[in-house]
């Protein structure tokens, strides 16, 4: 298949028409769906969920709520989905609702802890966005519940679950360019596209800001390809949004990691995410979405780690030998998941469906990880001198 055919047949499956799944008969299809239940018509959801569950036999979309009930049932019509709940009591109602089986929670990052507490103590498994808190410490209290009610919850970090980054990790774990040295990643959003004034990511209450918004992606990058946690933030520096000098509207912060070797030197990082990215040329917009690690002995790049399926490529530069650049649009005769026009949110989804049926997930990410991906933001936040976001003022009910 020429690149330009597979680019346009594989974003025309991925994101316009996934093909339906197969009927009945395949083995996978005879566990009953599980019903979501959606908060707020937030418009990631078609990317996030609604798109890929088109095409998993064991997802149906079955409700959504919004505060204007108006809003909610053009939501559920347009894609589809049997239920709505509207009123300032929407979210509550639909958490009530006892035939739904998981929550998707793409509210603003402020309200991510009181609803996804409130989802976990009705009893629903919750598919949460990132970056899962306000703080850590939310995001400690809500695995821990999860955890004593046995119900699966995610972060997601639908990146995480995609060939192209695990096929760069596999590459840096199997030694060939040696103990790593340097990981730089960068997220960068043109701008014009999310830097309006009624962006919830420009409202602190709402827990908005850049290093929340779209640094969570390179900060959890770099602690993935180091595998391990930041050892200190050597510096910070944020470009505060005028209007509200507590959100940055980009940040970079330099890292430091354990050496992967004894008695080695640290490994050095720099994460960098901005919301307004200024065009190339004066109009092109520029996409900076990449991560790049230097080992001892080679170095190696994926560009758009973020949204792969659209396109992407891994270069690899051994030193004193050959460089080659790989694609990893799907698993190659290892038994993977997957078609090659699956995107990152398909596959975190096939993973999320496998854990709640108690099956063995591909790829998963443990609690751990989204706590610590907590912990290094709000330490990026308190090196920038912008402080960590509020903590909610919901008070948990103690059961
Ligand atoms: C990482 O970023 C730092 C700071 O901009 C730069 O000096 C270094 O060369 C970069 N390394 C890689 C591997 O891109």
């Amino acid at each position: 298949m020429s690149s330009i055919v597979g680019f346009f047949k594989r974003n025309y499956a991925a994101f316009i028409s996934p093909p339906t799944p197969r009927n009945a008969d395949d083995s996978s299809a005879t566990s009953p769906p599980l019903k979501f239940g959606i908060l707020g018509a937030a418009a990631i959801a078609p990317a996030a969920l609604i798109i890929p569950a088109k095409s998993h036999p064991e997802v149906e979309l079955y409700a959504v709520a919004a505060r204007d009930i108006s809003r909610a049932e053009r939501f559920a019509k347009k894609h589809g989905i049997k239920k709505w709940y509207g009123g300032q009591d929407s979210y509550q109602k639909l958490l009530d609702d006892p035939a739904i089986d998981v929550v998707y929670n793409p509210l603003p990052n402020g309200l991510h802890y009181e609803w996804t507490m409130k989802a976990l103590a009705a009893g629903k498994h919750v598919l949460l966005e990132k970056p899962s808190g306000d703080t850590a410490e939310e995001t400690r209290r809500m695995f821990s519940l999860a955890d004593q009610k046995g119900l699966v919850l995610l972060e997601a970090f639908h990146y995480r679950f995609h060939p192209a980054i695990l096929r760069v990790k596999a590459i840096i774990d199997s030694g060939e360019l040696g103990p790593i040295k340097e990981v730089n990643a960068t997220l960068a959003v043109p701008k014009g596209v999310l830097d309006s004034v009624n962006d919830i990511r420009m409202n602190y209450d709402l827990g908005g800001g850049a290093m929340m918004d779209c640094g969570c992606y390179p900060l959890s990058c770099v602690r993935y390809l180091a595998s391990s946690n930041p050892s200190a933030v050597t510096s910070a520096t944020a470009v505060r949004y005028p209007k509200d000098p507590r959100i940055d509207i980009g940040t970079t912060a330099d890292l430091t990691f354990p050496s992967s070797t004894p008695g080695g030197q640290p490994v050095r990082s720099t994460v960098k995410c901005t919301m307004s990215n200024s065009p190339r040329f004066g109009f092109i917009p520029k996409p900076e979405i990449n991560v790049r690690a230097v080992c001892e002995s080679g170095s190696i790049e994926l560009f758009n780690f973020v949204m792969p399926v659209i396109y992407h490529y891994i270069t690899v530069k051994p030193d004193g030998g050959i460089p080659r650049t790989e694609k990893a649009y799907a698993f190659k005769g290892d038994g993977g998941k997957g078609e090659e026009w699956w995107t990152t949110y398909r596959h975190q989804l096939e993973a999320f469906v496998d854990k709640v049926k108690g099956r063995a997930p591909q790829t998963w990410m443990s609690a751990e990880d989204s706590i610590a991906n907590m912990e290094w933001i709000e330490k990026i936040y308190e090196e920038s001198g912008l402080g960590s976001r509020p903590q909610s003022t919901y008070v948990f009910p103690t059961l």
